[in-house]
């Protein structure tokens, strides 16, 4: 059986699921959000010590500004709601991509960071601003700088998930086979789950079954 550490998620189908059953997108964004809290109950409960989750990416810039105003109010709210609980919890929280937010944002983001830096029973990593290609060009440039190698150990050094293992488990919900954008590098050698049911109807349910099959698969790394 496989042991699971680190699962990532693209948290997609939001806007779509809004549509559908509230004629809103943000209604779908809303409603998502209980989908997150709802994994992360289950993912403490399954011992899984790292959970990262795609929440806006470098691209999600084009989208329409009431809807990226939307976005950010759902995610100020939660934090500022929330976080004191993530801590009491004892989890830690992490921020992929670069901050470029309203000051407010990225100060309550930088806060949370620091209140939960020493925490050890999950750590969530929030992909916000996140872009695969920008991370790798911004590794380069570092390694570059310091004239250090290019190699593989190095690479990863400069990577924003430094210090974080690669994901075993990629799961994207929406019903759309692709990465976007999302962890490069990282997921090399995860096991990949393309989800039919879109993010806010996504279940604890659904997780447990993708998990059961995940343990089961061979993995071979090369080998055979
Ligand atoms: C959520 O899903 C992902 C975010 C960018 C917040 P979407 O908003 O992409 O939903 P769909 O794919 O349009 O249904
Ligand atoms: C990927 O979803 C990004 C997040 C889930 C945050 P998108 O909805 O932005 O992806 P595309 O544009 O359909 O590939
Ligand atoms: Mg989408």
């Amino acid at each position: 059986m496989n042991r699971l550490n680190h699962v990532a998620i693209i948290m997609d189908g939001n806007g779509r699921w809004g549509i559908k059953y509230k004629n809103s997108r943000n209604a779908g964004h809303k409603e998502g959000l209980k989908t997150v809290e709802k994994i992360i109950k289950e993912t403490i409960k399954k011992k899984i010590k790292f959970l990262t989750l795609f929440a806006f990416s470098t691209e999600n810039w084009k989208r329409p500004k009431k809807e990226i105003n939307y976005l950010f109010n759902l995610l100020e709210n939660f934090l500022t709601n929330r976080i004191k609980d993530l801590h009491k919890q004892n989890i830690k929280l992490k921020i992929l991509g670069s901050k470029k937010f309203s000051k407010k944002l990225n100060k309550l983001l930088s806060n949370s960071e620091k209140k939960t830096s020493k925490n050890t029973k999950l750590q969530i990593n929030l992909a916000l601003n996140y872009g695969s290609k920008s991370e790798l060009i911004g590794a380069f440039k570092k390694i570059q700088i310091s004239k250090c190698q290019i190699n593989e150990k190095n690479i990863g050094r400069y990577l924003q998930t430094k210090n974080i293992p690669d994901p075993d488990l990629l799961i994207r919900t929406g019903n759309t086979k692709r990465l976007s954008n999302f962890l490069l590098w990282q997921l090399a050698y995860s096991e990949i789950f393309f989800e039919k049911k879109l993010w806010p109807a996504f279940n604890e349910k659904d997780f447990h079954r993708i998990i059961k099959e995940y343990k089961n698969i061979k993995r071979n790394f090369g080998r055979i």
